[in-house]
């Protein structure tokens, strides 16, 4: 009696070599970068986001290119895998920035809107590999087998074995030294580090459009590249 998992949504991860090595520098750099921030501007049981706080450049910031590199390399493997035509597009890192989460601290559930491919890479994780020090959880917005609406929530509670048919969230155990590469319009968010001591990590969103000189074609559903855009001249 099988029953055959159709439509999975696809995860990458990578354990990047090097990683130990190039922790330190990273760790410091992200502080320096948080210090120079603008003044914290979000409530203080979220994580420090530097999107928020004028550091969403890191890709262009030669302190970080190591892993803006490996980066690359991973989001085409991902891509590669996904069955896509890597010759047909270009990516664009469209910003990067870091995150420092301390006691306490989470990020509710949202999706990277503007972007396509997002990355989160972990430098330095308290209690590594364990859920206690943030959970990034993937929610399952698709629900293709709820068969009934809210047949799983906490009043109905007519789910009574949890399996990959029935998940509503997926966690992963954040884990130093791992680049973790999802679809930017899946739903996401990070548990609260029940560690006591700081988590830090860098954070990604990669934008697709048609490669360069590609076949018109291809701008049905890609985005012609931004050099055939044209800015207003006022606005
Ligand atoms: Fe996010």
């Amino acid at each position: 009696m099988p029953i055959e998992p159709w439509f999975p949504l696809a995860i990458y991860y990578a354990d990047l070599e090097n990683a130990a090595e190039q922790k330190d520098s990273l760790v410091s750099n992200v502080l320096k970068l948080e210090k120079e921030s603008y003044k914290k501007r979000i409530d203080s049981d979220i994580a420090w986001t530097g999107d928020f706080h004028g550091a969403g450049h890191i890709h262009q910031d030669p302190n970080f290119a190591w892993i803006v590199k490996q980066l690359e390399t991973h989001t085409l493997r991902f891509l590669e895998e996904l069955g896509i035509d890597i010759s047909k597009i270009d990516l664009y890192i469209q910003r990067a920035w870091p995150v420092v989460s301390r006691a306490d601290q989470a990020i509710p559930p949202h999706s990277h809107h503007t972007a396509h491919v997002s990355a989160v890479y972990y430098i330095s994780v308290p209690e590594s590999g364990t859920l206690k020090s943030g959970a990034f959880t993937i929610y399952n917005d698709a629900g293709m087998n709820e068969i009934i609406a809210g047949l799983g929530d906490e009043h109905t509670n007519a789910i009574n074995r949890k399996n990959p048919f029935n998940y509503e969230e997926g966690y992963y155990a954040p884990t130093e030294g791992r680049l973790l590469i999802f679809p930017s319009k899946q739903r996401h968010g990070v548990e609260a580090n029940q560690t006591g001591e700081t988590r830090i990590s860098l954070s990604f969103d990669i934008v697709i459009t048609s490669a360069e000189n590609g076949d018109p074609g291809l701008y049905e559903f890609l985005s012609p590249p931004p050099s055939m855009w044209k800015k207003f001249e006022q606005n």
